[in-house]
Protein backbone atom coordinates (compact mmCIF):
# COMPACT_ATOMS: atom_id res chain seq x y z
CA UNK A 1 0.00 0.00 0.00
CA UNK A 2 1.39 3.52 -1.05
CA UNK A 3 1.21 5.98 1.58
CA UNK A 4 -0.70 9.32 -0.01
CA UNK A 5 -1.85 12.74 1.75
CA UNK A 6 -4.91 14.18 0.75
CA UNK A 7 -5.53 18.41 1.19
CA UNK A 8 -8.67 19.79 1.28
CA UNK A 9 -10.80 22.96 2.87
CA UNK A 10 -14.27 21.71 2.62
CA UNK A 11 -17.02 19.05 2.24
CA UNK A 12 -14.62 16.35 1.75
CA UNK A 13 -16.83 14.25 -0.68
CA UNK A 14 -13.86 13.07 -2.58
CA UNK A 15 -11.82 12.42 -0.14
CA UNK A 16 -14.75 10.22 1.31
CA UNK A 17 -14.77 8.33 -2.51
CA UNK A 18 -10.91 7.57 -1.79
CA UNK A 19 -11.53 6.24 1.68
CA UNK A 20 -13.76 4.36 0.04
CA UNK A 21 -12.03 2.65 -2.28
CA UNK A 22 -9.62 1.76 0.04
CA UNK A 23 -11.46 0.10 2.59
CA UNK A 24 -13.45 -2.07 -0.70
CA UNK A 25 -9.73 -3.02 -1.76
CA UNK A 26 -10.23 -0.72 -5.48
CA UNK A 27 -7.74 1.28 -4.55
CA UNK A 28 -4.11 0.42 -3.01
CA UNK A 29 -3.30 3.50 -1.12
CA UNK A 30 -3.02 4.14 2.70
CA UNK A 31 -3.98 7.99 3.47
CA UNK A 32 -1.19 9.09 5.90
CA UNK A 33 -2.74 12.63 6.55
CA UNK A 34 -5.33 14.53 5.81
CA UNK A 35 -4.70 18.69 5.76
CA UNK A 36 -6.88 21.14 6.02
CA UNK A 37 -7.18 24.55 5.08
CA UNK A 38 -9.88 25.40 7.71
CA UNK A 39 -10.45 23.92 11.14
CA UNK A 40 -14.00 23.66 10.48
CA UNK A 41 -14.03 21.60 6.83
CA UNK A 42 -16.32 18.59 7.53
CA UNK A 43 -13.99 16.58 5.54
CA UNK A 44 -11.78 16.45 9.23
CA UNK A 45 -14.80 14.33 10.24
CA UNK A 46 -14.47 11.86 8.01
CA UNK A 47 -10.78 11.65 8.32
CA UNK A 48 -11.16 11.30 11.91
CA UNK A 49 -13.76 8.73 11.47
CA UNK A 50 -11.91 6.95 9.10
CA UNK A 51 -8.75 7.47 12.08
CA UNK A 52 -6.88 8.89 9.38
CA UNK A 53 -4.21 11.37 11.12
CA UNK A 54 -5.34 15.13 10.35
CA UNK A 55 -3.15 18.38 10.58
CA UNK A 56 -4.97 22.15 10.13
CA UNK A 57 -2.85 24.46 8.57
CA UNK A 58 -5.24 27.83 8.23
CA UNK A 59 -4.20 30.22 5.86
CA UNK A 60 -4.52 33.74 5.66
CA UNK A 61 -2.97 36.01 3.56
CA UNK A 62 -0.63 37.12 6.74
CA UNK A 63 0.13 33.33 7.73
CA UNK A 64 0.06 31.80 4.70
CA UNK A 65 3.96 30.81 3.83
CA UNK A 66 4.42 29.94 7.69
CA UNK A 67 1.05 27.85 7.66
CA UNK A 68 1.56 25.93 4.21
CA UNK A 69 5.10 25.33 4.59
CA UNK A 70 4.88 23.51 7.83
CA UNK A 71 2.10 21.49 5.92
CA UNK A 72 4.44 21.04 3.16
CA UNK A 73 6.95 19.62 6.44
CA UNK A 74 4.24 17.45 7.73
CA UNK A 75 3.04 15.60 4.43
CA UNK A 76 6.40 14.84 3.68
CA UNK A 77 7.34 13.70 7.47
CA UNK A 78 4.45 11.79 7.07
CA UNK A 79 6.02 9.34 4.48
CA UNK A 80 3.55 10.30 1.22
CA UNK A 81 4.38 8.96 -1.77
CA UNK A 82 1.65 11.60 -3.70
CA UNK A 83 -0.47 14.00 -2.38
CA UNK A 84 -3.98 14.67 -3.78
CA UNK A 85 -5.82 17.77 -3.50
CA UNK A 86 -9.03 17.07 -3.37
CA UNK A 87 -10.77 20.92 -3.01
CA UNK A 88 -7.70 22.48 -1.76
CA UNK A 89 -9.28 26.24 -2.19
CA UNK A 90 -5.84 28.17 -1.33
CA UNK A 91 -3.24 29.44 -3.65
CA UNK A 92 0.12 27.10 -2.71
CA UNK A 93 2.81 29.44 -2.27
CA UNK A 94 6.52 28.32 -3.19
CA UNK A 95 6.98 27.78 0.65
CA UNK A 96 5.12 24.83 0.78
CA UNK A 97 7.10 23.63 -2.49
CA UNK A 98 10.21 24.12 -1.43
CA UNK A 99 8.68 22.10 2.01
CA UNK A 100 7.07 19.09 0.16
CA UNK A 101 10.47 18.70 -2.27
CA UNK A 102 10.18 16.17 -4.81
CA UNK A 103 6.72 14.94 -3.83
CA UNK A 104 4.15 14.60 -6.92
CA UNK A 105 1.26 16.60 -6.21
CA UNK A 106 -2.45 16.39 -8.38
CA UNK A 107 -5.18 18.37 -8.18
CA UNK A 108 -9.15 17.35 -9.12
CA UNK A 109 -11.12 20.70 -10.77
CA UNK A 110 -14.57 20.06 -12.32
CA UNK A 111 -14.48 21.15 -16.14
CA UNK A 112 -12.59 20.37 -18.78
CA UNK A 113 -9.32 22.19 -18.65
CA UNK A 114 -8.48 24.51 -19.85
CA UNK A 115 -11.88 25.59 -19.82
CA UNK A 116 -13.09 27.13 -16.67
CA UNK A 117 -9.53 26.94 -15.07
CA UNK A 118 -8.67 29.66 -11.83
CA UNK A 119 -12.41 29.07 -10.47
CA UNK A 120 -13.25 27.14 -7.71
CA UNK A 121 -16.12 24.42 -6.99
CA UNK A 122 -19.72 26.27 -7.50
CA UNK A 123 -18.29 29.07 -9.71
CA UNK A 124 -17.15 26.51 -12.35
CA UNK A 125 -20.65 25.39 -13.12
CA UNK A 126 -21.91 28.77 -12.46
CA UNK A 127 -19.63 29.92 -14.89
CA UNK A 128 -20.22 26.63 -17.48
CA UNK A 129 -24.13 27.47 -17.79
CA UNK A 130 -23.78 30.89 -18.44
CA UNK A 131 -21.34 30.28 -21.28
CA UNK A 132 -23.53 27.98 -22.82
CA UNK A 133 -21.75 24.93 -23.18
CA UNK A 134 -23.03 21.72 -23.58
CA UNK A 135 -20.74 19.91 -22.27
CA UNK A 136 -18.28 19.51 -19.10
CA UNK A 137 -16.41 17.42 -17.35
CA UNK A 138 -13.53 16.51 -14.67
CA UNK A 139 -10.00 17.14 -15.06
CA UNK A 140 -7.32 15.61 -12.70
CA UNK A 141 -3.78 17.05 -13.63
CA UNK A 142 -0.73 17.05 -12.01
CA UNK A 143 0.29 20.64 -10.00
CA UNK A 144 3.16 22.41 -10.21
CA UNK A 145 5.07 25.42 -8.34
CA UNK A 146 3.40 28.92 -9.79
CA UNK A 147 0.56 27.26 -11.63
CA UNK A 148 -3.07 27.03 -10.96
CA UNK A 149 -5.38 24.61 -12.22
CA UNK A 150 -2.71 24.03 -14.96
CA UNK A 151 -0.25 21.00 -15.56
CA UNK A 152 -0.21 17.27 -17.35
CA UNK A 153 -3.17 15.71 -17.40
CA UNK A 154 -3.78 12.22 -15.91
CA UNK A 155 -7.58 11.58 -16.25
CA UNK A 156 -10.07 13.56 -17.90
CA UNK A 157 -13.60 12.81 -18.31
CA UNK A 158 -16.59 14.35 -20.16
CA UNK A 159 -20.37 15.12 -19.03
CA UNK A 160 -23.19 16.50 -20.13
CA UNK A 161 -24.82 20.10 -19.49
CA UNK A 162 -28.44 19.40 -19.87
CA UNK A 163 -31.44 21.98 -20.58
CA UNK A 164 -32.59 23.73 -17.55
CA UNK A 165 -29.53 22.80 -15.85
CA UNK A 166 -28.74 24.92 -12.43
CA UNK A 167 -25.65 25.46 -11.15
CA UNK A 168 -26.65 22.50 -8.17
CA UNK A 169 -28.18 19.90 -10.71
CA UNK A 170 -24.90 20.41 -13.16
CA UNK A 171 -22.27 20.02 -9.72
CA UNK A 172 -24.26 16.53 -8.63
CA UNK A 173 -23.97 15.28 -12.08
CA UNK A 174 -20.02 16.47 -12.51
CA UNK A 175 -19.37 15.34 -8.30
CA UNK A 176 -20.57 11.78 -9.27
CA UNK A 177 -17.96 11.80 -12.13
CA UNK A 178 -15.65 13.61 -9.78
CA UNK A 179 -16.24 10.61 -7.33
CA UNK A 180 -14.97 7.93 -10.26
CA UNK A 181 -12.23 9.93 -12.12
CA UNK A 182 -10.21 10.49 -8.10
CA UNK A 183 -9.64 7.17 -7.59
CA UNK A 184 -8.59 5.86 -11.04
CA UNK A 185 -6.07 8.31 -11.47
CA UNK A 186 -4.51 7.65 -8.26
CA UNK A 187 -4.53 4.25 -8.81
CA UNK A 188 -3.19 4.73 -12.17
CA UNK A 189 -0.24 7.01 -10.68
CA UNK A 190 0.37 4.61 -7.96
CA UNK A 191 0.54 1.62 -10.46
CA UNK A 192 3.01 3.39 -12.69
CA UNK A 193 5.43 3.81 -9.46
CA UNK A 194 5.10 7.72 -8.43
C1 LIG B 1 -14.96 19.47 -6.02
O1 LIG B 1 -15.97 19.65 -6.97
C2 LIG B 1 -13.61 19.79 -6.62
O2 LIG B 1 -13.45 19.36 -7.95
C3 LIG B 1 -13.59 21.29 -6.52
O3 LIG B 1 -14.14 21.56 -5.25
C4 LIG B 1 -15.08 20.52 -4.92
C5 LIG B 1 -14.72 19.96 -3.57
O4 LIG B 1 -15.68 19.02 -3.16
N1 LIG B 1 -12.26 21.83 -6.68
C6 LIG B 1 -12.00 22.95 -7.35
O5 LIG B 1 -12.86 23.67 -7.81
C7 LIG B 1 -10.52 23.30 -7.47
N2 LIG B 1 -10.32 24.41 -8.35
P1 LIG B 1 -15.38 17.99 -1.99
O6 LIG B 1 -14.81 18.80 -0.82
O7 LIG B 1 -16.72 17.40 -1.65
O8 LIG B 1 -14.39 16.97 -2.50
Amino acid sequence: MTPIAVAVSGRGSNLQALIDAIAVGRLDAEIVLVASSRPDAPAIERAKQAKIPTGVFTVTKETRAASQSAMGHAIRNAGARLLVLAGYDRYLADAFWDALGEIPVINIHPSLLPAFAGLNNMKVHEAVIASGATETGVTVHRAHRGKLDEGEIVVQRRAPVLPGDTPESLAARVLAVEHQVIVEAVQHLLSSAV
